[in-house]
């Protein structure tokens, strides 16, 4: 079988804060291929580096922070290489971010409408207000929205919060973008609002054939909506895989401890088990095995560099002491 070429295609990313305090290695080394019409997870505690990965993939990283190396090919193009014109045409046509907060894309004193149709006709002048204004109502059809012609007359402030994230979500797939980035745009929502729009967005990817990178710090969203999945600790990917390999045969300590901390993995009545320890300072992290101090496996060898193992055929772990069947 020939595998698909990639759409979007992340080699050795790095991007540091070079903050008063010293280098905060936000993304030390980042790998990722992204197939059209896949969806991947990319998992990691809180301050792992997801959010300034996506941020980087789109030219959105700030002072003092800085891309110091790697490769990000959209396609047949290197976006290091653009300029902020190009990145700005770029973002929400050919690759799409959704925020956690929907106000982050929603503009508060602007009704729905006009954001929608300007979203369209900043990428596309051609297109007249009639045409975008139905493009709008099958948007929001799309994502769930009842009676949209209504709807779009409304303020951002006239919805409720799930229904914002809806309308956030429908603008991002509104240029029919390749790519889109989700920086947990669920986390905020109770969970039957979750799984709705989990499932209508996973939809909407294979139906318009849209690659997505959904980041989450609960691998139980990503374990029903990704293809594959990249767990990140400290800046690093550190397993990657099939979901399924992922869930079913975790090899990295780290990923089965993710799992052990979900509820519901765990026998009912016995309490829940924990990673030990924090997160470490990514000012001061550990030589070696940047998560060798939190883990039951770690010994001298975990002092050094970890080697990437490929146990079984797209299932790569940076471990020296992984969970193996022998
Ligand atoms: N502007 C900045 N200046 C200095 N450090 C920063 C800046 N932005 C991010 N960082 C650091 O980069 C690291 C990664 O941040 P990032 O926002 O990517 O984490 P995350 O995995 O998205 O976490 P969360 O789940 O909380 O959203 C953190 O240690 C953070 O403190
Ligand atoms: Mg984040």
């Amino acid at each position: 079988m020939i595998s698909e070429s990639p759409v979007l295609y992340i080699e050795d990313l790095k991007t540091h804060f070079f903050t008063r305090d010293g280098v905060v290695k936000a993304v030390d080394g980042v790998n990722l291929s992204l197939t059209p019409g896949k969806i991947i997870g990319l998992v990691g505690e809180s301050g792992s580096g997801k959010s300034v990965t996506g941020f980087s993939i789109l030219g959105l990283v700030d002072h003092p922070g800085c891309i110091v190396n790697g490769i990000i090919r959209f396609k047949e193009s290197d976006l290091r290489t653009f300029s902020e014109k190009e990145l700005r045409h770029l973002r929400g046509n050919g690759i799409s971010m959704i925020f956690q907060d929907p106000m982050m894309t929603l503009n508060p004193v602007l009704r729905i409408d006009l954001q929608m149709t300007e979203a369209i006709r900043t990428h596309d002048k051609s297109v007249d207000r009639k045409t975008a204004l139905a493009r709008c109502v099958d948007a929001l059809k799309q994502v769930g929205i009842s009676e949209p012609e209504k709807r779009l007359k409304a303020y951002p402030h006239q919805f409720s919060g799930g229904m914002r994230q809806r309308v956030a979500i429908a603008i991002a797939l509104l240029n029919k973008p390749d790519v889109i980035i989700a920086d947990e745009p669920t986390t905020a929502l109770d969970v039957t609002i979750q799984s709705q729009i989990l499932c209508q967005v996973q939809k909407l990817c294979r139906e318009n054939n849209t690659a997505m990178i959904w980041i989450t710090h609960d691998l139980a969203v990503v374990a029903g909506l990704a293809d594959r999945i990249h767990v990140m600790y400290a800046g690093r990917i550190v397993e990657e895989g099939e979901t399924s390999d992922i869930i079913d045969n975790p090899l990295h300590p780290y990923t089965a401890g993710l799992i052990n901390s979900v509820p519901g993995n765990t026998h009912r009545g016995k309490p829940l088990k924990q990673i030990p320890g924090m997160t470490p300072s990514l000012l001061n992290l550990p030589g070696g095995c940047a998560f060798r101090l939190r883990c039951s496996r770690a010994d001298s060898k975990c002092e050094n560099s970890p080697p990437v193992k490929e146990p079984a055929p797209g299932h790569k772990v940076h471990c020296f002491n992984p969970y193996l069947k022998s």
